[in-house]
Formats: structure tokens, C-alpha cells, sequence
């Protein structure tokens, strides 16, 4: 939700800032705008639309800089349009910020500011903060840093803010609450951003700025401390990033480059849990995992989005394989209906990002009832496996697409891994099915590639049915959760309507939508409900449906009664999950890509939604 990047050093700042917004622009395309020190003069542009809008704006403007912000916006507070864009100024434009984050009780300041006669351009609670920090400092007389501390006492709300002055063109003051920020430190250079991506181009050498610290960087010195004011120390990391990983090399889009990445992908997340020979599962450090579930009462699975369909297959695992309750919740309803947490509950939450707001609250939430907290994450010291007490991470590689798909998958493996190894632990599973299936999970990275190769049969098949108005998506059992993935991916991506249901629930109302008209997406691969999602294939047909199934090689019943069959590799039921998606995840792709629209970067949408 908003990206931003900051440079102060000895080059120049604005292609190493436009470079970083293009990088950001995943998380928020409604606006961009920078801010640079130029001819002894602070200037602001910005503009509603992308950043390649924005680069438009600019042409033949000296934009010769050391030290400049730039902003890629989502909107939240104000509409999206050129004054709402960052970087804001302050009342007396001697200050210019970037924000990304909610200021809660903006209302309550700018009443304040208002009262003293201040001016506001837009209707953004940021540029509130900004006014609100130069009328500090001219209250305490004191300096840029000092005012932000002190500013920042007095703001309910998360944050990333990064502010440069007029008055002192050599400094850069950043602070976080809440929303990430990292800062690469290169040879005499800094740069700040919302994520490593802007930075891994430049050094590798980065500190992740921790909640509630503020950085101070002034003529080549960095300074860090916390909110009151103390000296921090904190420890410089080394990326673990490929440029290579962060562009599209080749791909026409990152949602199909991503697509495409899965093999790899869930290897990746394999490797180092899977024994060489394939005899166990090992989770190294986090192995205590196992006596933890052993003790619990309940699993608690918290998410949003695609991840909260990572969930509910990790549902059927667990209370197939390990016979334990599980719930599934929207992080965003569990946060706010008193929910019973216990002690001997295991929470586990589940994000790509490991910055989504609602997510992270949840599991504070959980974690004051002494609830143990596990994260499933992709997003390396992201905010939600900081809180957690053990991380296991997807290694999925970075996701820009905004269309959530290796991530997905990644999730899907570990949640298998995890379900597998605990019921082979607790005496649920016989050695001989342990084994099978770590071999057959082994083997997921060569059957997703064998699916890939029939992307070009699947593209006509979006083609063909791109321009019909709604899509209803059908499962049952594992492949439950699937339908809501691939009903998710279809509305995101081409802005079709699309509903997943569980397919015997069909009969309870959605029913009445087919027609002629009502492309049904079935998933009927062989496992204990195909007989079942056979007869709901009936019932759709019997009421003039389309039918588009997936289904498993060497079905012979199914592709009879289908318009459309696209066929998966057989595998153990509990793993279909990490097959049966991939089909659905190139139709949408290539509906996107026949409608003429942004698969990357969806209208409204945003990569990481760190705001409630
Ligand atoms: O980063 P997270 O996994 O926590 O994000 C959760 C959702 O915002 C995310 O999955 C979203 O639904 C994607 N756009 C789906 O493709």
C-alpha cells in the first residue's frame, strides 16, 4: 500500500528514485510523485496516474539532485488526483514528505492546524502529518529531527514517513511505525524504500528499520534512534536478491513469468525440508513445531485474500492428516469479534507480504491470550514473521504481479510438509504413506512444468469464453478452496464476475444463475468426491450450462459430459491443490490478456495492503 524511496548520496537521486517507483509501483499505481533539492530550491512533482505518467510530467525539467523522495500511491484518504499525490509539502513548503501508512487521528490534528491558520491542498491525513511536524519545530524552535520525535508522539497510527527540507538540503529523516522500511547503505550513498527491490540494484548491505526508530542521514552520517531518542546499533544484513528475480526478463508480463516460476518456486521451498534421499521432513530450528501441535487443542489459521484459500486447504490437511480442530477466519473478521483464544491454541497466519495490517493485528491479537503464533510467509523479516514465534518461510522468490500465484503455491507446499510430518509424528500415517508422499510431493515441481505445456490449449479456452459476464467455480473437498482461488484470480484479473461455491452447495441457490449463458468451471479430478462433483456436472448440464473441467489424466467420464476438458497429472488428493490451480491460474491470466487489460497491476487493487 504506497511505496516509497528515498536517495541522498553522490549520485543523482532521480533516475535511482523513478528506478525504485517502478520497482514500488506493485503496491499502488494511483499517482507518483518526487520531491529534489534543485538551484536552492525544494521542488515537488507529482502527479495523478502511474509513474510512467509521471515521467511524462517531468520532460525538461532540471531535475539535477543529490537527495530526493519519491512516492507510488494507493489511495486511501482522498481521491486519486494530482494534489492528494505525495510528496506533500508543509504549510510553509520548507518541508516536503512522503507517507505511506494511515495517520487515524489526522481529523483531531488538522482541526489544530486549521485553528492556526494553515492551508490544505489536498485531503490526505499525510499531508496533515507534514504541516503538523513544521508546527512543531517552529513551536520547539528546534531542529527537523528533533520535531519529527517529537511530532511523532502525538500520531495515532502507522507509518513510513521520509522528509527533506529546504533548509537543510543535506539531510533525509525517516521514521516507521507499523509499515516496513529498508535502508541500503552503498558507498556514499543511502536509499530508503518500502521494500529491498529499489535497492538491490545498488548494495546489498541493508538495515531493516525496526517499528517505532527513526533514521536520521546528514552529510554522509547515519544516525538511528529510537522514538526517544536513544542510539540504536542496529545489524546490517546482506540481501539475499537477484536483480534478475525483480524484472520480467523476457516474460510479457510478471503474472505469467510468476506463473511460469512454479516449479522452481516450490523446489525452492522444498529444498532443505525434503531429505535427500526422501526419507523425512525437516524444518531444521523449527522443529519444536512438532511437540507444540502435538500439546494443541486447535489451529487457528488467519489470513486474507489468496492466502486465506492457502488456509482453508491447510484445514482439510490438518484435520485429515492430523486429526486436530482448525479454524479458518479472515484476519479482519477474528480481529474485531472477541474471538476465544486459548493458550493451547496454535495460531498459525498466513501472508505472502508478511505486512498485511489485518493480518498482523490478528496475531497480536491472539498472541496476548498466550497462544503460540507460527507465520507462513514468503516476505523475508516482514512485519507479521518479526511477531511470530516461528517462521516458516515459503522462499517462493519476490511476487510483484499483484495476482497472488507462486506465493499460493508456496503456501500450499508448506502447509503439506507441515500436515505430513505431524501426522507422520503423531502417529496418524503409516511409514509407507509418508514416504509415498514425500516422493509424490517431490515430483509437484515436474507435474506443474508437464501442466504448463498445455498453456497454449488453455489460452484459447480463455479466449473463447473472455467475453461472457460471469463465471462460477465449482469444488469440492480439497479442491474446495481451489474454486475460491480461481473464481478470485478470474474477478481480479479481467474484472469478470466470478463466485466459488463448494459444489454440492450449488443446489442451495446458485442453481438458479445457469443458464446457456454461465460458464461453470468444474474441478472433477479423481479423488473421494469425483463421484459426487460427477453428479453436480449432471445438474449443471441438465439446466444448459457450459461446462469447462479439470480433470485428471485418463478420465474418461468427465471430458464426455464437458464443453471444454483440460486434463492435470494424477496425485495423492491431498496435493491436487498444487495442481489443479495452475489451469485456473493461466485461464485468468490469459482472459486478462484477451480483455486488453493490466494483468499486473489490476485497477483499485494493491500488492500488500498494509492498511485495515
Ligand atoms: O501478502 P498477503 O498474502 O497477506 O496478502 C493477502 C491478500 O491481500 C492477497 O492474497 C490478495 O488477495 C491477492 N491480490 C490475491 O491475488
Amino acid at each position: 500500500m504506497c511505496g516509497i524511496v528515498a536517495y541522498i548520496g553522490k549520485n543523482e537521486a532521480y533516475p535511482i528514485i523513478i528506478n525504485g517507483l517502478k520497482r514500488l509501483e506493485y503496491r499502488g499505481y494511483d499517482s507518483a510523485g518526487v520531491a529534489i533539492y534543485n538551484n536552492n530550491e525544494l521542488k515537488v512533482f507529482k502527479k495523478q496516474g502511474k509513474v510512467a505518467d509521471l515521467e511524462k510530467h517531468v520532460q525538461g525539467e532540471d531535475l539535477q539532485s543529490n537527495i530526493g523522495i519519491g512516492h507510488t500511491r494507493w489511495a486511501t484518504h482522498g481521491i486519486p488526483n494530482d494534489e492528494n499525490a505525495h510528496p506533500h509539502f508543509s504549510n510553509q513548503q520548507r518541508i516536503a514528505m512522503i507517507h505511506n501508512g494511515i495517520i487515524e487521528n489526522y481529523s483531531e490534528l488538522k482541526d489544530k492546524l486549521v485553528a492556526k491558520g494553515n492551508k490544505f491542498l489536498g485531503d490526505t491525513d499525510s499531508e496533515v502529518l507534514v504541516h503538523y511536524i513544521e508546527s512543531v519545530q517552529d513551536e520547539n524552535n528546534c531542529t527537523l529531527s528533533e520535531a519529527v520525535h517529537l511530532a511523532l508522539k502525538d500520531v495515532i497510527g502507522a507509518y513510513v514517513i521520509v522528509l527533506m527540507s529546504k533548509d537543510d538540503p543535506n539531510t533525509l529523516i525517516a521514521a516507521r511505525k507499523g509499515s516496513p522500511l529498508v535502508l541500503g547503505i552503498g558507498k556514499d550513498e543511502f536509499i530508503l524504500a518500502s521494500d529491498a527491490t529499489p535497492i538491490v540494484e545498488y548494495t546489498k548491505d541493508v538495515i531493516y528499520v525496526q517499528d517505532q526508530e527513526v533514521v536520521h542521514i546528514s552529510n554522509g552520517i547515519l544516525t538511528l534512534k529510537n522514538i526517544d531518542g536513544e542510539v540504536r546499533h542496529p545489524e546490517v544484513k546482506t540481501l539475499d536478491l537477484e536483480v534478475s528475480a525483480i524484472e520480467k526478463s523476457g516474460y510479457d508480463h510478471f503474472m505469467i513469468k510468476e506463473i511460469t516460476e512454479q516449479p522452481e518456486a516450490v523446489s525452492s521451498c522444498l529444498r532443505g525440508r525434503i531429505y535427500a534421499d526422501k526419507s523425512d521432513i525437516d524444518f531444521a530450528g523449527n522443529n519444536a513445531y512438532l511437540d507444540i501441535l502435538k500439546k494443541a487443542d486447535r489451529i487457528i489459521i488467519i489470513a486474507c485474500g489468496t492466502s486465506y484459500h492457502a488456509g482453508l486447504v491447510g484445514e482439510y490437511l490438518f484435520e485429515d492428516l492430523v486429526r486436530i480442530p482448525v479454524e479458518v477466519e479472515f484476519a479482519s473478521e477474528f480481529r474485531y469479534r472477541n474471538p476465544v483464544v486459548k493458550e493451547n491454541d496454535v495460531v498459525i497466519a498466513i501472508s505472502q507480504s508478511g505486512e498485511t495490517a489485518d493480518t498482523l493485528v490478528a496475531i497480536e491479537q491472539a498472541k496476548l491470550s498466550g497462544a503460540k503464533i507460527f507465520s507462513i510467509c514468503n516476505a523475508v523479516g516482514a512485519s507479521i514473521p518479526r511477531a511470530s514465534d516461528y517462521v516458516f518461510y515459503t522462499q517462493s522468490g519476490p511476487e510483484i504481479s499483484v495476482a497472488s500465484t507462486k506465493a499460493f503455491t508456496g503456501q500450499l507446499t508448506m502447509l503439506s510438509m507441515l500436515a505430513i510430518k505431524a501426522s507422520y509424528h503423531q502417529g496418524f500415517m503409516s511409514q509407507e504413506r509418508f514416504l509415498g508422499l514425500i516422493h509424490e510431493l517431490d515430483n509437484i515441481p515436474s507435474l506443474i512444468k508437464e501442466i504448463m505445456k498445455s498453456e497454449e490449449a488453455i489460452k484459447q479456452i480463455a479466449l473463447k469464453y473472455k467475453d461472457y459476464s460471469s463465471f462460477l467455480y465449482l469444488g469440492r473437498g480439497y479442491n474446495y478452496p481451489v474454486a475460491l482461488e480461481g473464481a478470485l484470480k478470474l474477478k481480479e484479473i479481467s474484472y469478470i464476475h466470478a463466485e466459488g461455491y463448494a459444489a454440492a452447495e450449488m443446489k442451495h441457490g446458485p442453481i438458479a444463475l445457469i443458464d446457456e449463458n454461465l460458464p461453470v468451471v468444474f474441478i472433477a479430478t479423481k479423488d473421494k468426491a469425483y463421484e459426487k462433483i460427477v453428479s453436480n456436472i449432471q445438474e449443471v448440464k441438465a439446466r444448459k450450462g457450459m461446462v469447462l473441467s479439470i480433470v485428471t489424466q485418463g478420465d474418461e467420464l468427465v471430458p464426455k459430459m464437458s464443453d471444454e476438458v483440460i486434463i492435470v497429472p494424477a496425485v495423492d488428493e491431498v496435493l491436487m491443490p498444487l495442481i489443479s490451480v495452475i489451469p485456473l491460474q493461466l485461464l485468468s491470466y490469459h482472459v486478462g490478456v484477451g480483455l486488453g487489460l493490466n494483468v499486473d497491476q489490476p485497477r483499485n487493487l494493491a500488492k500488500s495492503v498494509t492498511v485495515e
